[in-house]
Protein backbone atom coordinates (compact mmCIF):
# COMPACT_ATOMS: atom_id res chain seq x y z
CA UNK A 1 0.00 0.00 0.00
CA UNK A 2 1.25 3.94 -0.60
CA UNK A 3 1.08 5.52 2.78
CA UNK A 4 1.18 9.69 2.58
CA UNK A 5 2.32 10.79 6.42
CA UNK A 6 1.70 14.66 6.81
CA UNK A 7 3.97 16.78 8.84
CA UNK A 8 7.80 17.53 9.32
CA UNK A 9 8.54 16.94 12.72
CA UNK A 10 10.59 14.43 14.58
CA UNK A 11 7.09 13.12 15.45
CA UNK A 12 6.37 12.23 11.75
CA UNK A 13 9.73 11.00 11.15
CA UNK A 14 9.17 8.26 13.50
CA UNK A 15 5.72 7.60 12.50
CA UNK A 16 7.34 7.22 8.68
CA UNK A 17 10.12 5.04 10.36
CA UNK A 18 7.74 2.95 12.03
CA UNK A 19 5.81 2.44 9.03
CA UNK A 20 8.56 1.59 7.22
CA UNK A 21 8.63 -1.44 9.28
CA UNK A 22 5.44 -2.75 8.16
CA UNK A 23 5.51 -5.15 5.12
CA UNK A 24 2.24 -4.18 3.38
CA UNK A 25 3.54 -0.77 2.88
CA UNK A 26 5.02 -0.15 -0.47
CA UNK A 27 5.65 3.51 -0.93
CA UNK A 28 5.90 6.09 1.97
CA UNK A 29 4.89 9.91 0.64
CA UNK A 30 5.62 12.80 3.66
CA UNK A 31 4.28 16.26 3.39
CA UNK A 32 6.33 18.38 3.66
CA UNK A 33 8.84 15.79 5.39
CA UNK A 34 12.77 16.90 5.87
CA UNK A 35 16.31 15.62 5.32
CA UNK A 36 15.30 12.43 7.58
CA UNK A 37 12.43 11.33 6.23
CA UNK A 38 13.66 11.46 2.66
CA UNK A 39 16.10 8.51 3.37
CA UNK A 40 12.21 5.93 3.99
CA UNK A 41 9.98 8.07 2.24
CA UNK A 42 9.53 10.31 -0.90
CA UNK A 43 8.81 14.16 0.41
CA UNK A 44 7.14 16.41 -1.78
CA UNK A 45 6.91 20.41 -0.94
CA UNK A 46 2.99 20.79 0.51
CA UNK A 47 2.58 22.27 3.60
CA UNK A 48 0.74 20.51 6.10
CA UNK A 49 -2.08 22.90 6.65
CA UNK A 50 -2.57 22.78 2.70
CA UNK A 51 -5.44 20.91 2.96
CA UNK A 52 -6.41 21.07 -1.11
CA UNK A 53 -3.37 20.46 -1.81
CA UNK A 54 -2.65 17.52 0.20
CA UNK A 55 -6.31 15.87 -0.63
CA UNK A 56 -5.37 16.55 -4.71
CA UNK A 57 -1.66 15.41 -4.14
CA UNK A 58 -3.34 12.05 -2.43
CA UNK A 59 -6.21 11.47 -5.04
CA UNK A 60 -3.75 11.86 -7.65
CA UNK A 61 -1.32 9.34 -6.47
CA UNK A 62 -4.03 6.94 -5.45
CA UNK A 63 -2.53 6.81 -1.81
CA UNK A 64 -4.06 4.36 0.65
CA UNK A 65 -3.96 6.16 3.70
CA UNK A 66 -2.99 9.17 5.36
CA UNK A 67 -1.60 9.46 8.68
CA UNK A 68 -1.62 13.07 10.25
CA UNK A 69 0.79 14.07 12.52
CA UNK A 70 0.17 18.32 13.72
CA UNK A 71 -2.58 19.41 15.54
CA UNK A 72 -3.01 22.58 12.94
CA UNK A 73 -4.66 20.27 10.45
CA UNK A 74 -6.53 18.05 12.26
CA UNK A 75 -7.93 21.23 13.69
CA UNK A 76 -8.83 22.54 10.00
CA UNK A 77 -10.73 19.29 9.26
CA UNK A 78 -8.73 17.92 7.01
CA UNK A 79 -9.87 14.75 7.78
CA UNK A 80 -13.30 15.87 6.67
CA UNK A 81 -12.12 16.92 3.45
CA UNK A 82 -10.23 13.29 3.07
CA UNK A 83 -13.17 11.28 3.86
CA UNK A 84 -15.43 13.44 1.67
CA UNK A 85 -13.02 12.62 -1.01
CA UNK A 86 -13.59 9.09 -0.20
CA UNK A 87 -9.59 9.05 0.98
CA UNK A 88 -8.57 6.72 4.12
CA UNK A 89 -6.96 8.83 6.89
CA UNK A 90 -5.89 8.48 10.32
CA UNK A 91 -7.42 10.93 12.67
CA UNK A 92 -10.32 12.74 14.61
CA UNK A 93 -12.70 14.94 12.62
CA UNK A 94 -12.78 18.62 12.89
CA UNK A 95 -15.34 18.15 15.57
CA UNK A 96 -13.31 15.98 17.71
CA UNK A 97 -10.40 17.65 17.07
CA UNK A 98 -11.92 20.69 19.23
CA UNK A 99 -10.83 18.64 22.33
CA UNK A 100 -7.19 19.95 21.58
CA UNK A 101 -7.80 23.30 19.68
CA UNK A 102 -10.59 24.23 21.86
CA UNK A 103 -9.80 24.50 25.56
CA UNK A 104 -13.24 26.30 26.54
CA UNK A 105 -15.13 23.42 25.23
CA UNK A 106 -13.03 20.71 26.57
CA UNK A 107 -12.72 22.56 30.13
CA UNK A 108 -16.81 22.32 29.75
CA UNK A 109 -16.26 18.66 28.91
CA UNK A 110 -14.68 17.61 31.53
CA UNK A 111 -16.52 19.27 33.99
CA UNK A 112 -20.16 18.13 32.46
CA UNK A 113 -19.03 14.25 32.82
CA UNK A 114 -16.87 14.69 35.76
CA UNK A 115 -13.53 14.31 34.36
CA UNK A 116 -10.73 15.44 37.00
CA UNK A 117 -9.21 18.30 36.06
CA UNK A 118 -8.27 21.49 37.73
CA UNK A 119 -11.20 24.02 39.25
CA UNK A 120 -11.40 26.98 36.39
CA UNK A 121 -13.52 29.84 34.86
CA UNK A 122 -13.67 30.78 30.69
CA UNK A 123 -13.31 34.38 29.91
CA UNK A 124 -13.79 36.72 27.05
CA UNK A 125 -14.66 39.63 29.03
CA UNK A 126 -10.90 40.96 30.26
CA UNK A 127 -12.27 42.32 33.40
CA UNK A 128 -14.43 39.36 34.79
CA UNK A 129 -10.98 37.45 33.98
CA UNK A 130 -8.97 39.83 36.05
CA UNK A 131 -11.47 40.16 38.69
CA UNK A 132 -11.13 35.95 39.14
CA UNK A 133 -8.14 36.00 39.14
CA UNK A 134 -7.93 38.30 42.16
CA UNK A 135 -10.48 36.43 43.52
CA UNK A 136 -8.56 33.02 44.09
CA UNK A 137 -4.71 34.88 43.94
CA UNK A 138 -1.86 32.88 42.69
CA UNK A 139 -0.03 30.83 41.40
CA UNK A 140 -2.78 30.21 38.79
CA UNK A 141 -2.69 29.84 35.10
CA UNK A 142 -3.77 31.81 32.36
CA UNK A 143 -4.55 30.08 28.78
CA UNK A 144 -5.55 31.33 25.36
CA UNK A 145 -8.47 28.67 24.52
CA UNK A 146 -7.09 28.53 21.25
CA UNK A 147 -4.42 26.91 19.31
CA UNK A 148 -1.02 28.54 20.05
CA UNK A 149 1.57 26.05 19.64
CA UNK A 150 1.92 25.67 22.19
CA UNK A 151 2.73 28.89 23.78
CA UNK A 152 -0.40 29.95 25.14
CA UNK A 153 -0.20 28.90 28.81
CA UNK A 154 1.33 30.63 31.23
CA UNK A 155 1.74 29.70 34.77
CA UNK A 156 1.80 32.62 37.00
CA UNK A 157 3.37 32.79 40.14
CA UNK A 158 1.98 36.28 40.92
CA UNK A 159 -1.14 37.87 40.42
CA UNK A 160 0.41 40.31 38.52
CA UNK A 161 2.24 37.51 36.08
CA UNK A 162 -1.40 36.53 35.78
CA UNK A 163 -3.13 40.11 34.84
CA UNK A 164 0.38 40.89 32.81
CA UNK A 165 -0.93 37.38 30.55
CA UNK A 166 -4.47 38.54 30.50
CA UNK A 167 -3.15 42.10 28.75
CA UNK A 168 -0.81 39.99 26.39
CA UNK A 169 -3.62 36.96 25.30
CA UNK A 170 -6.93 39.62 25.88
CA UNK A 171 -5.85 43.12 24.95
CA UNK A 172 -2.53 42.69 22.91
CA UNK A 173 -3.64 39.35 21.25
CA UNK A 174 -0.19 38.02 21.08
CA UNK A 175 -2.32 34.70 20.26
CA UNK A 176 -4.63 36.64 17.86
CA UNK A 177 -8.03 34.99 17.71
CA UNK A 178 -6.60 31.45 19.75
CA UNK A 179 -7.23 34.75 22.78
CA UNK A 180 -10.88 35.17 22.00
CA UNK A 181 -11.42 33.05 25.12
CA UNK A 182 -9.53 32.40 28.13
CA UNK A 183 -9.48 30.02 30.67
CA UNK A 184 -8.22 30.99 34.10
CA UNK A 185 -7.50 27.49 35.93
CA UNK A 186 -6.20 26.51 39.51
CA UNK A 187 -2.56 25.82 39.06
CA UNK A 188 -1.78 22.11 40.02
CA UNK A 189 1.30 20.99 42.04
CA UNK A 190 3.40 17.04 41.09
CA UNK A 191 4.54 15.15 38.25
CA UNK A 192 3.64 15.53 34.63
CA UNK A 193 2.93 12.60 32.17
CA UNK A 194 1.89 12.14 28.91
CA UNK A 195 -0.75 9.55 28.23
CA UNK A 196 -1.17 8.55 24.65
CA UNK A 197 -3.69 6.44 23.53
CA UNK A 198 -4.91 4.48 20.56
CA UNK A 199 -9.32 4.65 20.19
CA UNK A 200 -11.71 3.99 17.70
CA UNK A 201 -13.94 5.58 19.11
CA UNK A 202 -15.09 2.79 21.32
CA UNK A 203 -12.32 1.28 22.73
CA UNK A 204 -9.56 2.79 24.14
CA UNK A 205 -5.70 0.90 24.15
CA UNK A 206 -3.23 3.18 26.30
CA UNK A 207 0.63 3.04 24.83
CA UNK A 208 3.55 2.92 26.69
CA UNK A 209 3.78 5.51 29.14
CA UNK A 210 6.27 8.58 28.25
CA UNK A 211 6.91 12.13 29.78
CA UNK A 212 8.11 14.80 27.88
CA UNK A 213 10.95 17.51 29.13
CA UNK A 214 9.71 20.69 28.68
CA UNK A 215 11.99 23.21 29.86
CA UNK A 216 15.21 24.65 27.49
CA UNK A 217 17.79 23.75 30.40
CA UNK A 218 18.70 20.91 32.76
CA UNK A 219 16.86 20.86 36.42
CA UNK A 220 13.41 22.18 34.17
CA UNK A 221 15.16 25.89 34.47
CA UNK A 222 14.41 28.42 31.68
CA UNK A 223 11.48 28.61 28.96
CA UNK A 224 8.74 26.43 28.16
CA UNK A 225 9.81 24.93 24.64
CA UNK A 226 7.73 22.22 22.47
CA UNK A 227 9.62 19.46 24.37
CA UNK A 228 13.61 19.02 24.46
CA UNK A 229 13.66 14.99 25.28
CA UNK A 230 11.29 12.54 26.19
CA UNK A 231 11.66 9.14 27.90
CA UNK A 232 9.65 5.51 28.18
CA UNK A 233 8.33 3.97 30.06
CA UNK A 234 7.67 6.88 32.55
CA UNK A 235 7.49 5.11 35.62
CA UNK A 236 5.40 7.95 37.39
CA UNK A 237 2.74 5.79 35.96
CA UNK A 238 2.61 3.14 37.76
CA UNK A 239 0.02 0.07 37.07
CA UNK A 240 -2.47 1.92 39.42
CA UNK A 241 -2.24 4.93 37.87
CA UNK A 242 -2.56 3.69 34.73
CA UNK A 243 -5.95 1.75 35.72
CA UNK A 244 -6.69 4.82 37.42
CA UNK A 245 -6.55 6.95 33.98
CA UNK A 246 -7.95 4.32 31.42
CA UNK A 247 -10.78 4.16 33.97
CA UNK A 248 -11.39 8.25 35.32
CA UNK A 249 -9.82 9.59 32.02
CA UNK A 250 -9.14 8.11 28.67
CA UNK A 251 -12.25 5.70 28.41
CA UNK A 252 -15.26 8.47 29.94
CA UNK A 253 -13.57 11.02 27.67
CA UNK A 254 -14.01 8.85 24.69
CA UNK A 255 -17.55 7.94 25.53
CA UNK A 256 -18.50 11.36 26.30
CA UNK A 257 -16.91 12.60 22.78
CA UNK A 258 -19.85 9.73 21.28
CA UNK A 259 -22.57 11.43 23.79
CA UNK A 260 -21.84 14.58 22.36
CA UNK A 261 -22.02 13.53 18.64
CA UNK A 262 -18.15 13.86 18.06
CA UNK A 263 -16.92 10.07 17.75
CA UNK A 264 -12.94 10.20 18.34
CA UNK A 265 -11.14 8.20 16.02
CA UNK A 266 -7.24 8.43 16.73
CA UNK A 267 -4.66 9.38 18.91
CA UNK A 268 -6.19 10.64 22.67
CA UNK A 269 -3.15 12.40 24.30
CA UNK A 270 -4.03 13.40 27.87
CA UNK A 271 -1.48 15.65 29.31
CA UNK A 272 -1.51 14.52 33.16
CA UNK A 273 -0.20 16.20 36.32
CA UNK A 274 -0.35 12.99 39.38
CA UNK A 275 0.31 13.96 43.03
CA UNK A 276 -0.36 11.70 45.73
CA UNK A 277 -1.19 8.86 43.77
CA UNK A 278 -4.47 11.40 41.61
CA UNK A 279 -4.16 11.97 38.31
CA UNK A 280 -5.58 15.32 37.27
CA UNK A 281 -5.97 16.35 33.31
CA UNK A 282 -4.07 19.65 32.03
CA UNK A 283 -4.92 19.04 28.67
CA UNK A 284 -6.02 17.25 26.00
CA UNK A 285 -4.29 16.83 22.48
CA UNK A 286 -5.54 14.81 19.61
CA UNK A 287 -2.59 13.59 18.18
CA UNK A 288 0.22 11.78 18.85
CA UNK A 289 3.44 13.82 21.19
CA UNK A 290 6.34 15.25 20.03
CA UNK A 291 8.64 14.48 21.08
CA UNK A 292 6.86 11.34 22.95
CA UNK A 293 6.30 9.48 19.91
CA UNK A 294 10.23 9.07 19.32
CA UNK A 295 10.82 6.74 22.42
CA UNK A 296 7.51 5.47 22.37
CA UNK A 297 7.31 4.25 18.07
CA UNK A 298 10.88 2.69 19.18
CA UNK A 299 9.06 0.16 21.74
CA UNK A 300 6.29 -0.42 19.42
CA UNK A 301 6.39 -4.12 18.71
CA UNK A 302 3.46 -4.68 16.95
CA UNK A 303 2.95 -3.31 12.93
CA UNK A 304 1.36 0.56 13.51
CA UNK A 305 -0.50 -0.07 10.34
CA UNK A 306 -2.52 -2.81 11.25
CA UNK A 307 -3.21 -0.99 14.41
CA UNK A 308 -4.56 2.36 12.77
CA UNK A 309 -6.38 0.05 9.63
CA UNK A 310 -8.17 -1.66 12.60
CA UNK A 311 -9.10 1.66 14.27
CA UNK A 312 -10.82 2.84 10.74
CA UNK A 313 -12.91 -0.21 10.93
CA UNK A 314 -14.14 0.43 14.66
CA UNK A 315 -12.07 -3.31 15.39
CA UNK A 316 -9.51 -1.59 17.86
CA UNK A 317 -10.79 -4.11 20.21
CA UNK A 318 -8.79 -7.22 17.88
CA UNK A 319 -6.00 -5.37 17.14
CA UNK A 320 -2.62 -6.82 18.63
CA UNK A 321 -0.73 -4.19 20.50
CA UNK A 322 2.60 -4.75 22.18
CA UNK A 323 5.51 -3.30 23.41
CA UNK A 324 9.03 -3.87 23.87
CA UNK A 325 9.93 -4.16 27.49
CA UNK A 326 12.75 -2.20 26.71
CA UNK A 327 13.42 1.58 27.96
CA UNK A 328 13.76 4.44 24.88
CA UNK A 329 15.30 7.66 25.54
CA UNK A 330 15.09 10.66 22.99
CA UNK A 331 17.60 14.08 23.65
CA UNK A 332 16.52 16.85 21.36
CA UNK A 333 19.11 18.54 19.81
CA UNK A 334 18.33 22.38 18.99
CA UNK A 335 19.64 25.14 17.39
CA UNK A 336 21.53 28.27 19.26
CA UNK A 337 18.81 30.56 20.52
CA UNK A 338 15.84 28.18 20.60
CA UNK A 339 12.56 28.57 21.98
CA UNK A 340 13.88 32.00 21.08
CA UNK A 341 15.16 33.21 17.71
CA UNK A 342 17.93 31.20 15.97
CA UNK A 343 19.59 30.90 12.91
CA UNK A 344 19.03 28.64 10.09
CA UNK A 345 21.19 26.43 7.75
CA UNK A 346 24.09 25.39 9.85
CA UNK A 347 26.01 22.35 8.05
CA UNK A 348 25.04 18.96 10.56
CA UNK A 349 27.92 16.87 11.28
CA UNK A 350 27.89 13.47 12.41
CA UNK A 351 24.70 12.10 11.06
CA UNK A 352 25.52 8.89 9.59
CA UNK A 353 28.48 8.15 12.46
CA UNK A 354 25.58 8.76 15.10
CA UNK A 355 22.57 6.69 13.15
CA UNK A 356 25.35 3.62 12.73
CA UNK A 357 25.69 3.13 16.54
CA UNK A 358 23.98 -0.35 17.72
CA UNK A 359 20.28 0.76 19.51
CA UNK A 360 20.64 4.67 17.96
CA UNK A 361 17.71 6.43 15.99
CA UNK A 362 18.27 9.77 14.82
CA UNK A 363 15.16 11.27 13.75
CA UNK A 364 15.39 14.54 12.11
CA UNK A 365 12.83 17.79 13.67
CA UNK A 366 13.65 20.69 11.55
CA UNK A 367 16.33 19.84 8.45
CA UNK A 368 16.82 20.11 5.14
CA UNK A 369 18.98 19.96 2.30
CA UNK A 370 21.22 22.74 0.92
CA UNK A 371 24.07 22.35 -1.53
CA UNK A 372 23.81 18.67 -0.72
CA UNK A 373 24.33 18.63 2.85
CA UNK A 374 21.79 18.15 5.73
CA UNK A 375 21.84 21.97 7.61
CA UNK A 376 19.58 23.01 10.39
CA UNK A 377 16.32 24.07 9.28
CA UNK A 378 13.98 24.91 13.00
CA UNK A 379 14.55 25.28 16.83
CA UNK A 380 14.04 21.58 17.35
CA UNK A 381 16.66 20.05 15.02
CA UNK A 382 16.95 16.18 15.68
CA UNK A 383 15.61 13.59 18.56
CA UNK A 384 18.59 11.67 19.13
CA UNK A 385 16.67 8.49 20.35
CA UNK A 386 18.60 5.52 21.84
CA UNK A 387 17.37 1.90 23.23
CA UNK A 388 18.35 -0.42 25.62
CA UNK A 389 17.29 -2.68 28.81
CA UNK A 390 16.77 -0.03 30.90
CA UNK A 391 16.59 3.62 31.20
CA UNK A 392 19.78 4.19 32.46
CA UNK A 393 21.37 2.11 29.43
CA UNK A 394 19.08 4.11 26.79
CA UNK A 395 20.50 6.93 28.34
CA UNK A 396 23.50 6.02 27.81
CA UNK A 397 22.96 5.05 24.28
CA UNK A 398 21.39 8.20 23.06
CA UNK A 399 23.79 10.57 24.60
CA UNK A 400 27.09 8.38 22.79
CA UNK A 401 24.38 8.97 19.28
CA UNK A 402 24.62 12.82 20.56
CA UNK A 403 28.34 13.21 21.11
CA UNK A 404 29.05 12.23 17.46
CA UNK A 405 26.64 15.09 15.76
CA UNK A 406 27.70 18.74 15.94
CA UNK A 407 26.35 22.01 14.20
CA UNK A 408 27.19 25.66 15.36
CA UNK A 409 25.16 26.50 18.29
CA UNK A 410 23.54 23.03 19.14
CA UNK A 411 22.53 22.77 23.02
CA UNK A 412 20.70 19.77 24.39
CA UNK A 413 19.77 19.29 27.50
CA UNK A 414 22.60 16.89 30.02
CA UNK A 415 19.86 14.85 31.74
CA UNK A 416 17.39 13.44 29.72
CA UNK A 417 15.66 10.64 31.39
CA UNK A 418 17.27 11.45 34.84
CA UNK A 419 14.04 11.79 37.03
CA UNK A 420 13.17 8.09 35.44
CA UNK A 421 15.92 7.27 37.25
CA UNK A 422 15.24 9.05 40.33
CA UNK A 423 11.66 7.20 40.34
CA UNK A 424 13.73 4.27 40.16
CA UNK A 425 13.85 2.09 37.33
P1 LIG B 1 -1.11 22.73 28.36
O1 LIG B 1 -0.78 23.15 26.96
O2 LIG B 1 -2.48 23.09 28.81
O3 LIG B 1 -0.71 21.32 28.70
O4 LIG B 1 -0.06 23.53 29.26
C1 LIG B 1 1.31 23.51 29.00
C2 LIG B 1 2.06 23.29 30.27
O5 LIG B 1 1.68 24.26 31.25
C3 LIG B 1 1.78 21.94 30.94
O6 LIG B 1 2.54 20.92 30.40
C4 LIG B 1 2.14 22.26 32.37
O7 LIG B 1 3.56 22.23 32.54
C5 LIG B 1 1.68 23.68 32.53
N1 LIG B 1 0.29 23.70 33.05
C6 LIG B 1 -0.86 23.72 32.35
N2 LIG B 1 -1.93 23.74 33.16
C7 LIG B 1 -1.47 23.75 34.41
C8 LIG B 1 -2.08 23.75 35.70
N3 LIG B 1 -3.40 23.80 35.86
N4 LIG B 1 -1.27 23.72 36.79
C9 LIG B 1 0.07 23.70 36.65
N5 LIG B 1 0.72 23.69 35.48
C10 LIG B 1 -0.02 23.70 34.36
N1 LIG C 1 5.23 17.12 23.88
C1 LIG C 1 4.03 17.84 24.04
C2 LIG C 1 3.13 17.82 22.90
O1 LIG C 1 3.31 17.09 21.93
O2 LIG C 1 2.14 18.55 22.91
Amino acid sequence: MKVLVVGGGGREHALVWKVSQSPRVKKIYAAPGNAGMAQLAECVPIKADDIAGLVAFASSKAVDLTIVGPEGPLSMGIVDEFQKKGLRVFGPAKNAAEIEANKAFTKDLMKKYHIPTAEYGTFTDRAEAEAYVRSKGAPIVVKAAGLAAGKGVVVAETVEEAVNALDLIMNKKVFGEAGDVVVVEECLRGEEASFMAFTDGKTVIPMASSQDHKRVFDADKGPNTGGMGAYSPAPVVTKQIEKQVMEKVMNPTVRAMEKEGRLFKGILYAGLMIHNGEARVLEFNARFGDPETQPVMARLDSDLIEIIESILDGKLALAPVKWKADSAVCVVMASGGYPGGYEKGKEIRGLDKAASLRNVMVFHSGTAFKDGKVVTDGGRVLGVTGFGPSVAAAIDTAYAGVREISFEGAHYRRDIGARALETGT
